[in-house]
Formats: structure tokens, C-alpha cells, sequence
């Protein structure tokens, strides 16, 4: 799958622009503020239907106007086809594949993979545990068509647990709830040990091309409780969580430990050692979704690349560029050098205007 073309009408600074690209790295370059990360962004916009950069559909809708469009003209492998979004500023969508509306509510994102590393991403390793969920959830939803709502029933039944513990209701009420809560924790836990036990040689075997180095990146999953999993947790904290009043174990709360030659990153990592380090989790969660769903990637590489050296830079790109389709936006023209020439296009940004160049 490659984006062909894409068409943006009041998307951020963009007025009104049309740009077609190459099947393998496009380069957005310019000064700052004219628009780069802009059009990178109305591209993963295209096929997810969403920002990785914001929620509210506000900050998006160049300033003051009542509707945004972006269309896409894509190959999927075998066919062209185009998909069409309209979306006013109170998010009222009309999406269209080939014409077709799409059915009211229906999410076209399954439909594509795309992973975008923009500089944001960095929390992902830095920060707190919610970010790693959410990496390994985004993963699941993409390659389970049941985890999005597994993901539902568990939140429902935390809330209603969370309200009895909160009132200190017990009985048969709260162990139903507290039943469900377990059942469908432990489903969650059982996906995302599955899903590590997948990534983790994949993850390995990309950060050891890219780092270059004897680094040996360790991912494991933290319980929050017991290493032995929700219910042996249940068992040690309930008498606390009762005190409490509220919930303190479930896969809400569990983590992903990320240790370089067991040191773990987020507190001794080096600023290349955690790109790094994201590069092999997003490259690897690419090669994930396509092993399960077969969609070729497209890569977003949003103002990253600076920060690696040459050799990890060169390493990124060879494990790819002859396979996948890749956006980079950055200030630097020379950010693509070394590259092959005939796989690359370049497009000079300026103020929401894009000029395609030869290289
Ligand atoms: N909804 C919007 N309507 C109009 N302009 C917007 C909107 N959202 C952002 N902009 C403007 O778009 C311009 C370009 O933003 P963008 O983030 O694409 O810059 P960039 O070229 O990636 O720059 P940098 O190199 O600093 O990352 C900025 O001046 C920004 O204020
Ligand atoms: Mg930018």
C-alpha cells in the first residue's frame, strides 16, 4: 500500500493544496512554521482518521472555518482507490471510499498501518506507564478485531467496582462486578503477553541493527501486584484496596519495563539510546500489524531524525525504505543524504504552499 496523492482543503495552514508522492521516502523540508509537520499529519489524518497530535478537531480546521477536507488517492497492491473525508468543526463526518459512504460510526483506520515517531513520542519511554499501554493496546486493536471492545467491558466493570469500593457496598453486587473485572483483566494481560512474547525478537533484532552495538534491549511486562497475575494480585491487595476504596490492580495499572543490558532506559538511557530505543518499538510494532494483517506501513518520521547519528539514521532507513512508503518532515534538506536518489523526493514547504523538487 502507498499514498499516490493527497488533496487538503483548510487543514491547518494549508488553504488549498494537492501534492502527489513517491511510493518510498518523501521528504518535507523547509524553515520553521511553514507547514511540514502539517502535511505529515493530514496523511496519518487520511488513513486514521485522527491526529497523533491532538484530539479536538478545532486545532485542526484552518483558523475560524466551518469544514476541512483531505482525500487520498492510495494503491492498495492491487487496486488505485480513493478515500474522501469532510469534517465540520463539530466533528460531523462524511467519509467516502471510492465514492461509497462509509456507514455512520464505521472507522476506516483497520484499513491501513501507519506509525508515526514524532518528537512527542520520546514520553513513550521517558514518561509515565500509560503511554506503554497504550502502545501495546494500539497494536492489539489493530490486529484482534475483539480487544477494542475487551478493552469496553473491562473499563465498565472497573468503573462499577471502583464505585462500590468507593461506598464500601459489598456482597453479591460487588463480586459479580469483581468477577467480570478478573475474567476479562486476566483476557487483556493473556493479549499483551502474547503480543511480547511476538515483539520482543523483532524489537531485539531492530534495535540491534540500528544500535550497532553489544546493546541488548530487555522488554519486559510489570504487574502491578504479583508477578503471578491479577488473581494471586486480588488475593494480596484486597484487604488494602477495601481500606482504600478503590481499585489497585489490573491491567490499567501494569507496565512495560524497558531496560538496555539491564539498565532501564527511561532513568539511564542516553538521548540516542532512547530513539533508539523507539525507532526498534515502532518499526517493530509496524512489522507486527502487517505480519497479522498483511498492510504494508507507512512510516511518519516527524522531526526525528536529527538526533541520530549517521550509522543509526542509515540503519533506520535500510531496514524500510525498499519495502515501504516514508514521510519525513525537518528543517534540513541534508537529512535524507546518503539515500538513493531514485527513491526519494524532496518538497520545499513554505507557508502552506508545497513545491516539489528533483533531487
Ligand atoms: N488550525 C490552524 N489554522 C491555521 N494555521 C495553523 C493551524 N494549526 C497550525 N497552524 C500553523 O501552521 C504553521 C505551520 O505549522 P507546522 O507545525 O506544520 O510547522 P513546521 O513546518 O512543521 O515547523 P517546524 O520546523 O517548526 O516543526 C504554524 O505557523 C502554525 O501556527
Ligand atoms: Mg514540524
Amino acid at each position: 500500500m502507498f499514498v499516490k496523492k493527497i488533496l487538503v482543503h483548510n487543514f491547518r495552514n494549508y488553504k488549498f493544496e494537492e501534492v502527489s508522492f513517491c511510493p518510498r521516502v518523501n521528504l518535507f523540508y523547509g524553515q520553521n512554521a511553514q507547514g511540514k509537520t502539517n502535511l505529515a499529519e493530514a496523511v496519518y489524518f487520511a488513513l486514521q482518521g485522527q491526529s497523533y497530535r491532538t484530539r479536538y478537531i478545532k486545532n485542526i480546521i484552518h483558523g475560524g472555518c466551518e469544514k476541512m477536507g483531505v482525500a487520498v488517492d492510495f494503491f492498495d497492491g492491487s487496486y488505485d482507490s480513493q478515500l474522501r473525508m469532510v469534517i465540520s468543526s463539530g466533528n460531523k463526518r462524511k467519509v467516502t471510499m471510492d465514492e461509497n459512504p462509509l456507514e455512520k460510526g464505521v472507522s476506516h483506520a483497520g484499513l491501513f498501518n501507519v506509525v508515526s515517531v514524532c518528537p512527542d513520542d520520546v514520553g513513550l519511554i521517558k514518561e509515565g506507564p500509560s503511554g506503554r499501554r497504550a502502545f501495546l493496546d494500539g497494536i492489539l486493536i489493530k490486529v484482534d478485531s475483539l480487544y477494542h471492545s475487551l478493552l469496553r467491558d473491562y473499563k465498565a466493570s472497573l468503573d462499577n467496582r471502583n464505585k462500590l469500593l468507593n461506598t464500601g457496598r459489598r456482597g453479591r453486587e460487588f463480586d459479580a462486578w469483581n468477577e467480570s473485572f478478573l475474567k476479562l483483566g486476566e483476557q487483556i494481560e493473556k493479549s499483551r503477553l502474547a503480543l511480547i512474547e511476538k515483539i520482543t525478537p523483532v524489537v531485539r533484532l531492530m534495535h540491534r541493527k540500528i544500535a550497532h552495538s553489544n546493546e541488548e534491549l530487555q522488554i519486559d511486562y510489570s504487574f502491578k501486584g504479583s508477578d503471578k497475575g491479577l488473581r494471586e494480585s486480588f488475593a494480596q491487595l484486597h484487604s488494602k484496596e477495601r481500606v482504600i476504596g478503590r481499585t489497585l490492580i489490573g491491567p490499567h495499572l501494569d507496565d512495560l519495563v524497558l531496560k538496555i543490558n539491564n539498565a532501564p532506559i527511561k532513568t539511564d538511557g542516553s538521548e540516542g539510546q532512547i530513539r533508539t530505543a523507539l525507532f526498534a518499538l515502532k518499526i517493530g510494532q509496524a512489522r507486527m500489524v502487517k505480519f497479522f494483517t498483511r498492510k504494508n506501513p507507512v512510516f511518519i518520521f516527524d522531526d526525528v531524525l536529527l538526533e541520530l547519528d549517521e550509522g543509526r539514521k542509515k540503519a533506520v532507513f535500510s531496514e524500510i525504505r525498499d519495502e515501504y512508503q516514508v514521510f519525513v518532515t525537518s528543517t534540513r534538506k541534508d537529512v535524507v543524504e546518503g539515500l538513493r536518489k531514485d527513491d526519494t523526493v524532496m518538497y520545499r514547504v513554505e507557508n502552506g504552499k508545497v513545491f516539489s523538487e528533483k533531487r
